[in-house]
């Protein structure tokens, strides 16, 4: 395990009501096209986040590092609390007329049959990359002030920013465990690669459909205007597509990318100085 252990906490954060008051078009300036991205990337993470969980438990008996074991707890318990606020999220999105409870039900489905005929050691592979897309992700969060205006709603920026502090916390685990379990740099990279196609191609179909099947798409000028705030975002810059690429270099660990300063400072932001909570995340944007 390279670098310092670091301490991956468990919070109790609970954002459900939050969401009642949540429009359609959320994103900011009502966005049509970051609002169907932001849904999109929700519907698949509570069904794509049991599937880590599952990938990483199950190696949990080989790992003799305590401090690794501990933080394959942490990790698991992060998990499961992004997956259940992200359903609960998904949840309010589909009342609004987003396809996400479908979505979530496809990713189950897809993730199952995967499971079935695929390698545990290729599912913690897999695990491991996508984590990495979740940390540059999670980056890009803490750092850009664009990205978290982007979200739009408080409640939806908050649901990201905690995520996101959470996801850079737990960043190495899958990976250290891929590590500690003999995963090897071939199938490592090669699952990268992978992840990086399957991810932008379904994203992307997900988001068409879900613009085509979009009233407001069809207004005139809307989507215009959408594209060019969305081309703006530096989510779909070429330096995030880097950052992704750089897994894929051999001999990469997570901790290349130095993000412990940052993680300091979102928790203070987020969570006060003591770990405590502050207003269940509210205002902390
Ligand atoms: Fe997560
Ligand atoms: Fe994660």
């Amino acid at each position: 395990m390279r670098g310092k252990s670091k301490k991956v906490p468990v919070r109790p954060v609970k954002l459900d009501e939050e969401f009642a008051d949540v429009p359609r078009l959320f994103a900011h300036d009502g966005d049509l096209i970051v609002s169907h991205v932001v849904a999109a990337l929700s519907s698949v993470f509570p069904d794509g986040e049991d599937f880590f969980v599952r990938s990483v438990r199950h190696y949990k008996d080989r790992i003799e590092d305590p401090e690794l074991n501990a933080a394959v707890l942490g990790f698991i318990g992060q998990e499961v609390t992004h997956g259940r606020e992200h359903r609960a999220f998904n949840a309010h999105l589909d009342s609004l007329g987003y396809h996400t409870k479908f979505v979530e039900r496809l990713t189950r489905r897809g993730i199952a049959f995967r499971e079935r005929h695929s390698p545990a050691i290729a599912n913690l592979a897999s695990t491991a990359a996508l984590e990495h897309f979740t940390a540059t992700l999670a980056e890009l969060v803490m750092t850009s002030e664009e990205t978290r205006e982007s979200f739009g709603h408080e409640a939806v920026r908050n649901l990201f920013l905690w995520h996101a502090l959470e996801e850079a916390e737990h960043k190495a685990v899958a990976f250290d465990v891929y590590q500690a379990v003999g995963g090897g740099e071939r199938l490592r990279i090669l699952m990268m690669k992978i992840a990086r196609y399957a991810f932008v191609v379904s994203m992307s179909i997900q988001v068409i459909l879900g613009l085509l099947l979009d009233r407001e798409t069809y207004k005139p000028g809307r989507l215009r205007k959408s594209l060019a705030y969305t081309r703006k975002q530096p989510l779909f810059s070429r330096e995030s597509w880097n950052q992704l690429k750089a897994y894929e270099r051999k001999g990469f660990h997570p901790d290349d990318r130095p993000t412990g300063d940052l993680v300091e400072l979102w928790r203070e932001r987020l969570f006060g100085v003591d770990g405590a909570m502050t207003e269940s995340v509210r205002g902390a944007a």
